[in-house]
């Protein structure tokens, strides 16, 4: 039986409709009642639980082989994925499959690197098998300015002419199920991109040709990132933490393209153009 946390969330929810598309065993840990009832609706087992309340962690973890976990960027999440590696050692998990990010490590020269680093050095300690899977930059991350790209024809971040490697989340839950169903994949980490690196320019060009309208890159700085970041709530020291990783995008630093998607899942990663029209409406196309 394989737990899935985060399974409501974009790389979790994808996770959980390939395992039910699959018909596995599998059941997702879920904080909020509402979406538990959606989930269970759909067929999917529920578990009530939730990281910042380890004492629900062991009965979520009754029966359960293997743990697929991904958590949001928020400042606990080191201490929430900790209380769940904690658990499931104790519960007698064999496997411990957790999403970071790539380039994650304890000596990572960015914060947000160090944070998951520091969770994976903790599994590899705790005596189960771990696989540990590391995206790159997701092309989801453009929904978030879907409503200025249909209204303004805009989005703005601050990469500069840089590419980026972009990894459609889709392709990342797919390697995380591979590595959850079939054997092979113990002690690995699979850092992970999309097919292509592209600019801001060619991202703006691939929206603009699935949603059937001109879509224009805006180049910001830094500081106006962070000024966005925190507008939308963002607590300031997360903000400071993106800036770092944005930071390594003009000089080139996110430009690597990786094969680990075909050769996991054994099909090619998805382009850009594919992830721009799976969501044409939400960019404005008629
Ligand atoms: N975005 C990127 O470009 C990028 C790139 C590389 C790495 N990453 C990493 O990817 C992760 C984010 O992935 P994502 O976008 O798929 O996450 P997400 O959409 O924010 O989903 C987070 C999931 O965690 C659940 N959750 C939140 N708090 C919880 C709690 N206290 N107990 C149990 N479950 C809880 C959420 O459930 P609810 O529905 O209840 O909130 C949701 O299912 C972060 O670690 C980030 O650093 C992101």
């Amino acid at each position: 039986m394989i737990l899935v946390v985060g399974g409501t969330g974009t790389i979790g929810s994808e996770v959980v409709r390939l395992l039910q598309e699959a018909k596995l065993p599998f059941k997702a840990l879920v904080r909020d009642a509402t979406k538990a009832r959606e989930l269970n609706a759909r067929g999917v087992q529920t578990a009530a639980g939730d990281l910042r309340e380890p004492r629900t962690l062991p009965a979520a973890l009754g029966g359960v082989d293997k743990v697929f976990v991904v958590t949001p960027l928020v400042p606990d999440q080191v201490q929430m994925r900790a209380a769940l590696i904690t658990a499931a050692k104790t519960a007698g998990v064999k496997h411990f499959v957790m999403s970071t990010g790539i380039g994650a490590a304890p000596d990572s020269p960015v914060q947000i690197g160090r944070w998951h680093g520091e969770n994976q050095k903790q599994v590899q300690e705790s005596g189960m098998a771990w696989t540990f899977v590391q995206p790159g930059f997701f092309m989801q991350n453009l929904l978030m300015y879907a409503q200025a790209i249909r209204e303004k024809g805009e989005f703005y971040m601050p990469l500069g002419e840089g590419k980026v490697g972009w990894i459609d989340a889709r392709d990342i839950a797919a390697v995380a199920v591979q590595v959850l169903t079939t054997p092979g994949h113990e002690n690995q980490a699979y850092p992970l991109t999309g097919p292509q690196a592209l600019s801001g320019a060619e991202v703006a060009a691939a929206l603009s040709a699935a949603a059937g309208r001109p879509v224009r890159y805006v180049a910001i700085t830094l500081e106006q990132a962070k000024q966005a970041m925190t507008g939308m709530g963002m607590p300031e020291s997360l903000a400071d933490a993106m800036n770092e990783l944005y930071a390594l995008a003009p000089p080139g630093y996110l430009a690597g393209v990786l094969d680990t998607v075909p050769k996991v899942t054994g099909r090619p990663a998805r382009t850009f153009a594919e992830f721009a029209k799976a969501h044409a409406a939400a960019f404005g196309a008629a």
